[in-house]
């Protein structure tokens, strides 16, 4: 059977995401790129890894720099998200269009305010698959904030719905953790 692209993205639109925006200092301006295709690797050492298509601004930058970071948009932060999507920006506007602000790492590495998490990543290998290439990379800071994510489903935005039930569960034991989840916000 041979698949389409289209038949492709649609099924890879399915499988729900976080977002991120990856963040890398170019000649001391922040450069960010909106990604979603984002996971972890490895827990002993700490590695994740981003794919990055090789046109975007943000692969030569990544070799470049051998050091980025990864923020974790919250739900209010969907407009950060479309900014760092544009290919055509420059993004000297992030803060007037978007309201994306940065403080700097040690290291120098931008980190977004208000992002649900961040990590603090130092490249180890760059692996060609396709038109991407894998970034894998050691985390070596992280620091994680209460919030609710902006998730990606199906192409479209999205904000986190109620908890999911197994179909099995029963009446009983549903009306039992609602009233848990009830009476803890009450606390
Ligand atoms: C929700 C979302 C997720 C995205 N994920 C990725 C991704 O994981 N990798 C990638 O290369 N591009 C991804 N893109 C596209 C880039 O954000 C886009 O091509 C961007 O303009 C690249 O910026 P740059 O050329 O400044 O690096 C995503 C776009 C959106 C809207």
């Amino acid at each position: 059977m041979s698949v389409t692209q289209e038949e492709f993205r649609k099924a890879l639109g399915c499988f729900a995401t976080g977002v991120t925006v990856i963040t890398v200092d170019h000649e001391g301006e922040v450069h960010g790129m909106t990604a979603n295709a984002f996971a972890s690797v490895s827990l002993d050492p700490m590695l994740v890894l981003v794919c990055v298509d090789h046109r975007a601004r943000t692969h030569a930058h990544l070799h470049a720099k051998k050091r980025f970071g990864v923020n974790v948009l919250t739900e209010n932060q969907r407009a950060i998200s479309e900014y760092y999507a544009l290919a055509s920006q420059t993004h000297q506007d992030a803060e007037r269009e978007a309201g994306a602000q940065f403080d700097r790492t040690t290291h120098g590495t931008p980190v977004l305010h208000g992002a649900l998490a961040y990590l603090e990543c130092r490249l180890r290998t760059a692996e060609d698959a396709g038109d991407h290439t894998i970034f894998i990379a050691e985390v070596e800071d992280v620091v994680v904030r209460d919030g609710d994510p902006l998730l990606f489903f199906r192409g479209k935005y999205r904000a986190i719905g109620a908890e999911a039930y197994d179909s099995s569960t029963t009446t009983a034991s549903r009306a039992s953790s609602e009233f848990d989840r009830s009476s803890r916000s009450k606390h």
